[in-house]
């Protein structure tokens, strides 16, 4: 039994940070992109330095026509495919379109932010970010799927 509690919290971690394909989120996302036209766009369980949310929006912000991007990670700053979430601190991320002609987003074209807290999508500085949002796309920890819901809701 407790093989199992253990094993079944294993599952649970390894799918909290499952990160989505970029070919997955193109082929569903093509079919979304007429209303993304002029909206705030927020990815809040996604570290930017390796979400493919953050590609796809950052990449296309002027195809679909956006106003901004937002983006925050959870307990982390480093770069790294599986995040070790061993950071009290976090940091979220701006990007509000091509400025200087480069046609990919730059560095500079970035505003990078670092949160007071840890990132999770239910501290006070996360919400006011869902505040800002006209819309939400991300794939959040499964182990939080409900809770995650019960607040977009
Ligand atoms: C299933 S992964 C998906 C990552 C990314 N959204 C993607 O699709 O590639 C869920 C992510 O949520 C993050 N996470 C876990 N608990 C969180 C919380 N309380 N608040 C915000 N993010 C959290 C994990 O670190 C992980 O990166």
């Amino acid at each position: 039994m407790a093989k199992n509690a253990s094993l079944g919290k294993a599952r649970d971690a390894k799918e909290d940070e499952f990160y989505t394909q970029l070919n997955d989120i193109s082929n569903e996302l093509k079919y979304y992109k007429e209303h993304f036209k002029g909206k705030t766009v927020l990815c809040n369980c996604d570290d930017p330095r390796v979400s493919n949310f953050f590609h796809y929006f950052s990449y296309n912000f002027e195809t679909l026509g956006l106003k901004k991007l937002i983006t925050t990670c959870y307990k982390n700053q480093e770069r790294d495919l599986f995040s070790q979430n061993n950071s009290e601190k976090a940091i979220s991320l701006e990007y509000c379109g091509e400025k200087n002609g480069s046609k990919i987003p730059t560095v500079e074209e970035i505003g990078i932010r670092e949160l007071q807290g840890d990132g999770d999508f239910r501290s006070k500085e996360c919400i006011e970010l869902l505040k800002e949002a006209d819309i939400v796309v991300t794939n959040p920890p499964f182990s939080l799927f409900r809770e995650y819901v019960a607040q977009l809701i």
